[in-house]
């Protein structure tokens, strides 16, 4: 059997927690493959919202097994508090999950590093979730970092003695007076490290292609979109992992030959989190009423969301280095108040028109939009494919022959119900 990889085409936040409960029956194993606590997945169903930082996205169905890969970086005092949350609604976790002894480790000091290095930059800053995903994967590739198995070693202690007091010098350079936050932090953070004792610490590489080889089916869990890539997004305004499907190659062990299916999510509009360009940012009251309507504030930070229109040759890019297969695009339900809805097209850059992302997106580029007709319809109760009105059809077929695949669900609404399956 091969893995399928499901992930973010745009800036997050595409409605990858949705869509991956939606599917989340067809398969025997969630694996998240990188990121952190930086993602807020939103799951909804039977009236109730969860969202999700660490734990995949399968953990409400009992059969399936939640895997975190060796590419995640886990703060230890976030995932017991995901747990113990779930735990008191009554799901059952430590059977259902899995965590990679390579997993890196998120240290209280990476989390001030953050925050130092966002306060040093002032205008410049990243707009980081503050989580202190950045200085952990620093660590990680300067290979300093802790891993989820070094809790069990006798030098445990010592080895993040080493490391702290190497955070704490770069802390004195950005002149940040770390001393209050940290004790506050280090208790909780040394006592929050007993969960592993609780939890399968496995090598999960071996884990999931033993599932493999068994036939069993694997979804490969993106965390944030393909324009945030360390490698591929809008750099430096980027996260620090490899957000697209190579990433669940290094993010789980599983060779490139295994992936099947890659599903594409995307919103039918855009929206972005944090600083960095956005070149089809509606900064007017058409992209506050997106944002209202859509209810675009961050599942992690509670930050509104930059709202702006679908960026097709961005799409196409994200596409193409993805290699997606199928594409879902969702919350096509807030766009019903448009009468016309332009999509961009093309950029037109220093009086060219370009249908490739420049080197930098930062330089000025003047979208080309195309109108396209709106649907205004309520499409909130809409479940099955003939009952969409003719303009969302039109415009679906319009993203599909922009970009030469198939969309094979459109999603209306936030609830697991709200789906809609296109053949
Ligand atoms: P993720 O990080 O990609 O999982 O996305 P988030 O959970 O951060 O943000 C997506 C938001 O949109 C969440 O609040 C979802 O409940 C919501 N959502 C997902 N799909 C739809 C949809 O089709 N329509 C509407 N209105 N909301 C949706
Ligand atoms: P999900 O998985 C949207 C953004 C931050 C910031 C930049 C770097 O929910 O889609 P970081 O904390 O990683 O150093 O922040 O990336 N960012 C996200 N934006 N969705 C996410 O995750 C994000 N994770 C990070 O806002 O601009
Ligand atoms: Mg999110």
């Amino acid at each position: 059997m091969k893995v399928d990889v499901l992930l973010g085409l745009q800036w997050g936040d595409e409605g990858k927690g949705k869509v991956i409960d939606v599917l989340a029956p067809q398969y025997e194993s969630i694996a998240r493959f990188q990121g952190g606590p930086n993602a807020g997945h939103t799951l909804e169903f039977d009236g109730i919202k969860h969202v999700l930082h660490i734990i995949p996205s399968g953990i409400f169905h009992p059969a399936i097994k939640n895997i975190i890969g060796n590419g995640v970086v886990i703060d230890p005092i976030i995932l017991e508090k995901e747990i113990n949350a779930l735990i008191k609604m009554g799901v059952e976790v430590y059977s259902n999950l899995y965590v990679s002894q390579k997993a890196h480790l998120i240290l209280p000091s990476h989390r001030l590093l953050d925050k130092a290095s966002e306060l040093a930059k002032g205008k410049e800053k990243i707009g980081s979730t503050l989580k202190g995903i950045g200085p952990a994967y620093m660590d990680k590739t300067g290979r300093n970092g802790l891993r989820v198995g070094d809790c069990a070693l006798a030098s445990f202690e010592q080895r993040y003695r080493s490391l702290l007091n190497k955070h704490i010098e770069l802390l004195k350079l950005y002149d940040y007076d770390y001393t209050s936050e940290l004790a506050e932090m280090e208790k909780a953070w040394m006592e929050s490290l007993q969960i592993f004792k609780k939890m399968k610490v496995i090598d999960t590489a071996y884990f999931v292609n033993d599932l493999l080889q068994q036939n069993k089916a694997v979804l490969a869990e993106g965390a944030q979109g393909s324009l945030l890539d360390i490698d591929f997004g809008s750099y430096p305004f980027v996260t620090s992992s490899n957000t697209i499907t190579a990433g669940a190659c290094t993010g789980l062990g599983i060779a490139p030959g295994r992936i099947n299916k890659v599903i594409g999510i995307f919103k039918a509009y855009c929206t972005r989190v944090g600083s960095g360009p956005f070149p089809t940012e509606l900064e007017n009251e058409t992209g506050e009423l997106i944002r209202k309507t859509g209810n675009e504030f961050g599942a992690t930070t509670g930050r509104a969301r930059r709202c702006g229109w679908l960026d097709l040759p961005a799409l196409k890019y994200a596409c193409m280095i993805n290699g997606v297969t199928d594409l879902v695009m969702t919350k096509s339900d807030v766009l019903a108040m448009f009468d016309k809805i332009p999509v961009c097209i093309s950029y037109n850059i220093n009086g060219v028109d370009t249908v490739e992302l420049p080197y930098d997106i930062s330089v000025p580029i003047t979208p080309v939009y195309q109108e396209l007709e709106g649907w205004s319809a309520d499409l909130t109760g809409i479940t099955t494919q003939k009952d969409m009105p003719a303009q969302l059809v039109s415009y679906v077929k319009f993203v599909e022959n922009y970009l030469g695949l198939p969309v094979t669900y459109v999603s209306v609404g936030p609830d697991r119900k709200q789906m809609i399956q296109c053949s």
